[in-house]
């Protein structure tokens, strides 16, 4: 009914307004206008359009049942009994804000308020046009909001959801609209807004959380019935914080305005989550510690405890190193989140038993997969759409995993097949290899290694050689060159049998030799590893330098007494600390013991005579040297001659072959001197007299002959000459002495010593050996003893000159003279005829002398001397 008065009076306003253009206008706010009981309720009313004074005066009606005047800008009994109290009380009062406006104010709401409120203006228009009053209607609500948080739960890992539930309700739901508004609080900061539903099903996002909304991260759930849920993904540890429910509900704006007046807030703590990072709540084991054998398959176990589980991507990393802290760690497999192997051998397997639990799979295990095993897990979350994030990073517990090796084994054992004697000797070690267990496929290599001293000493072991797993020989320094030129020989010579050999081992190689023997065997990649290395013993290898001694004794074996016999001496040959000596001998010969020597004859090491060049050709054949026992040489000298005479010795030499077949010269010796000694008596020959008579009467002629007989001289020269001498005592002269009567020289030439006496005497060279003496006219003084002395000359071929004999001496010859005769004989005539006599027989004698020397010698080889001498004669 109010209503319609009201229409019908606005209806009547609006014509008004319709016939003149000016007319009065009251405005009040659209309505309704709701509040909420206890709430401060202000009502504006505004007059324009109208004529009069232009302050205007105002009242306020309440419209319901009944109208009750509340309150007038000039009338003080305006109120309406009901209301005084709270007029009065200054509850409900009007309040002027401009002349042609005033404020309806309830400070205290009451439900009861809600009512229509009127504003009307009493009329100062000339005429009455247009509305002198207009109505709101205004309703007082009760305070119903209830907010009702809930929250999934407390604690949550990263990455998992929380679901933030929010339960709002009023119980008037007209005219108003309610919003929700999830917010956190982290420690003393500000709320921070994450999402705010309303009013009018707007949406706001807070500033940190629209990049999130957007990703999908936060999730509205309208469920009605008031239930407001946020789900909120992917929780990080920054998520953690108070979160708080805020409900508020909400009026229009009056006065037309668009939007939202709140009218009512409450808000309420949902409860702590807390996050609990990835990383804490991660554990990565990895079981178990294992002990293998080689080609065994390691199998390990990586398990990964986490809660959301599936959600999680996990990236696995294998990692090994070696038990010391040095060693480095390598990625053994690296498979990706996706399950790609991102790096990783190919032999190395990697499975998914189930989610978190991995299975690392490396099978044909070698020594050198010994180590420390860690699995290393990657975890990733999801971010937004489709994107991930590294949340935690855990590596287990290295374990330990021991691959023992069926090692190969072995015995090392170094022996000297070949011991030096000698410097230069052959020499040979074999490292031997023995009980040769577990090598399969390996491979044997060895190192030879010298030290001058038994102690291991690194400083004084040098390495010979050494051969790799390929058998490739590597010199060492010391040893390149003799190793090259092959003085130093390192061979295999077996399966298990390594040589050394020193062709000619020197002094410097004297010391302690070994062997070294290493196992290689193959690993993964088929690479090679020194599985194990032995060294043996190390052997000495010694022998005493001591210097070679030579020795050679001579003896005479048959001694030449006279020229022409056989002369032989024997050298006896003793060597020490030669190696395999063979002997030169040559025979020298000196003619005095202190004169020069010459060579004369010379058996080489390889048993070849020789002549030297001292010796004269023609004695070629009578020179003989063998070797007539080992270590004796024999030499004879044949037909000795005067100028063989002097000493002979042995000139000993030894020799060594070297490995080239060459000989060596090496120490040389010379024995004592064996001298060749003969008397050099030339022939040997007794003289004898021989007269023809020995009772003469003077002046006869008598013959004497001196007669050499000679043994021993030569046959094949035959050249012996004799200076004959003839002597004669004279019986009457005593002090004088012998007298030298007349010589003969083995040139044959005369020469007499008695000139001055009446006796001739001549001598004659009958035969080769007969010398006769012949004395003319014998006078009584001619009686005595008469006898030769003979010098012996003989020839010598081979210096081919005279040499000088002996002399010796006749026994003597006597001539007795009958006087008488000789009285008689005394005459003149006589004496001329005998000195005629003795010139004839001088003359035949010169010519006989000068025919000799001039035709039967050679000239080359007369004594000049003798004929300067005869020609002066
Ligand atoms: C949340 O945690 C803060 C401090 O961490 C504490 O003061 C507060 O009482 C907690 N609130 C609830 C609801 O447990
Ligand atoms: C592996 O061995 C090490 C050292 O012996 C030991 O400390 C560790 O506890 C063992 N781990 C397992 C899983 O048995
Ligand atoms: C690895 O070990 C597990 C038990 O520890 C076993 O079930 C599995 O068969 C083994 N895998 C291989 C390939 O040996
Ligand atoms: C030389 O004469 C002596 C004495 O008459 C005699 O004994 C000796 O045998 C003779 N010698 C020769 C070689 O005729
Ligand atoms: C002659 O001979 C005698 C003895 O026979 C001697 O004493 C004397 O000196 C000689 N006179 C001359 C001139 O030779």
């Amino acid at each position: 009914m109010r209503k319609e008065k009201g229409a019908s009076r606005l209806f009547i306003s609006f014509m008004a307004l319709a016939v003149l253009c000016e007319s009065r206008v009251v405005k009040v706010p659209t309505g309704p206008l709701v509040r909420v009981e206890g709430q401060t309720v202000s009502i504006r009313c505004d007059v324009s359009e109208y004529e009069g004074p232009p302050e205007q005066d105002f009242e306020w009606t309440l419209v319901q049942e009944r109208e009750i005047n509340l309150v007038s800008t000039f009338d003080q009994m305006f109120t309406d009994a009901s209301m005084k109290d709270r007029v009065n009380s200054g509850d409900i009062g009007i309040t002027k804000l401009a002349n042609n406006a005033v404020e309806l104010t309830i400070k205290k709401a009451r439900a009861s308020d809600s009512a229509t409120y009127r504003c009307s203006t009493p009329s100062t228009d000339s005429v009455i046009q247009g509305n002198y009053f207009a109505e709101v209607e205004l309703k007082v609500i009760g305070d119903s909001l209830k907010v009702t948080p809930a929250i999934s739960q407390p604690t949550v890992s990263e990455g998992e959801s929380v679901n933030l539930q929010c339960n709002i309700k009023r119980s008037f739901s007209a005219y108003t609209s309610l919003s929700v508004t999830w917010s956190i609080r982290k420690g003393a900061a500000p709320l921070e807004e994450l999402l705010t539903f309303g009013p009018d099903d707007q949406m706001k996002l807070g500033q940190n959380f629209a990049q999130r909304y957007a990703d999908g991260e936060l999730i509205l759930g309208l469920s009605g019935g008031g239930n407001y849920g946020l789900n909120l993904k992917g929780l990080k540890p920054m998520d953690q914080g108070a979160y708080v429910c805020t409900g508020r509900e909400w009026t229009r704006q009056p006065r037309g305005e668009k939007g939202w007046q709140k009218i009512l807030e409450r808000s309420e703590e949902m409860g702590n989550v807390s996050v609990t990072p990835l990383a804490q709540s991660l554990v990565v084991t990895l079981e178990n510690n294992a002990t293998l054998s080689v080609k065994d398959t390691l199998n390990l176990t990586c398990s990964v405890a986490a809660k959301g589980l599936l959600s999680l991507g996990m990236e696995v990393v294998w990692l090994v190193k070696g038990f010391t802290d040095s060693d480095n760690q390598r990625v053994l497999l690296h498979v990706g989140r996706d399950g790609q192997v991102l790096s990783g051998s190919e032999l190395v397997g990697m499975s998914r038993i189930q989610p978190g639990t991995f299975r690392l799979l490396l099978p044909n295990l070698q020594p050198s997969d010994s180590g420390l095993y860690l699995c290393q897990v990657k975890f990733w979350l999801p971010q937004g759409t489709g994107g991930w994030y590294k949340a935690a990073e855990k590596t287990s517990d290295p374990i330990q995993v021991r691959v023992t090796q069926l090692e190969p084994d072995f015995k090392v054992g170094l022996t000297a097949s070949k011991i030096p004697q000698f410097t230069d000797d052959p020499t040979e070690l074999l490292c031997e290899v023995t009980d040769l267990l577990n090598m399969q496929d390996g491979r044997l290599a060895v190192t030879w290694s010298y030290a001058n001293m038994p102690e291991d000493t690194s400083q004084t072991v040098t390495t010979i050689a050494s051969s790799d797993y390929q058998g490739v020989l590597v010199p060492g320094d010391l040893y390149q060159q003799r190793l090259v030129n092959g003085l130093i020989a390192v061979t295999r010579s077996s399966l298990s049998t390594f040589s050394l050999q020193l062709l000619h081992i020197q002094d410097k190689d004297k010391g302690f030799y070994s062997c070294s023997v290493a196992a290689w065997t193959r690993g993964h990649q088929g690479d090679w590893n020194k599985a194990k290395e032995l060294k043996s013993i190390p052997v000495e290898v010694q022998w005493s330098s001591k210097t070679p001694v030579l020795s050679v004794t001579a003896a005479q074996a048959r001694g030449a007494m006279t020229g022409g016999s056989t002369f032989e001496m024997r050298c006896q040959v003793t060597g020490h600390n030669i190696q395999n000596p063979s002997y030169s001998v040559l025979i020298r010969y000196q003619e005095t013991e202190s004169g020069k020597s010459r060579k004369v004859l010379s058996l080489s090491a390889d048993s070849i005579l020789q002549l030297e060049e001292g010796i004269v050709p023609s004695r070629a054949d009578s020179v003989a040297l063998d070797k007539t026992r080992p270590l004796e040489y024999s030499f004879r000298l044949y037909g000795a001659r005067v100028s063989d005479r002097g000493f002979y010795y042995c000139d000993v030499t030894a020799w060594t072959r070297d490995q080239s077949n060459t000989w060596n010269r090496g120490v040389s010796a010379e024995s004592q001197k064996i001298q060749l000694a003969f008397a050099d008596t030339g022939p040997v020959f007794n003289v004898s007299t021989y007269s023809d008579s020995t009772q003469v009467l003077p002046g006869e002629t008598v013959k004497l002959k001196c007669i050499m007989s000679v043994q021993g001289a030569t046959s094949n020269t035959g050249e012996v000459a004799y200076d004959v001498e003839w002597f004669q005592s004279p019986v009457q002269a005593m002090e004088n002495g012998d007298v030298s009567l007349i010589s003969m020289d083995h040139w044959g030439v005369v020469k007499k010593s008695r000139e001055n006496g009446s006796s001739q005497y001549s001598i004659e060279r009958t035969n080769r050996d007969t010398f006769v003496l012949t004395v003319h006219h014998i006078q009584d003084r001619d009686m005595g003893s008469y006898y030769c002395t003979a010098k012996l000359w003989h020839f010598s071929p081979d210096t081919r000159l005279w040499n000088e004999g002996q002399t010796l001496t006749s026994a003597p010859a006597f001539l007795a003279i009958n006087l008488a005769l000789w009285d008689s004989m005394k005459s003149p005539v006589l004496y001329g005829l005998g000195a005629a006599l003795v010139v004839a027989l001088l003359s035949i004698v010169l010519g006989f002398i000068t025919s000799r020397c001039c035709f039967s010698r050679n000239p080359m080889h007369t004594p000049r001397s003798k004929l300067m001498e005869m020609e002066m004669d």
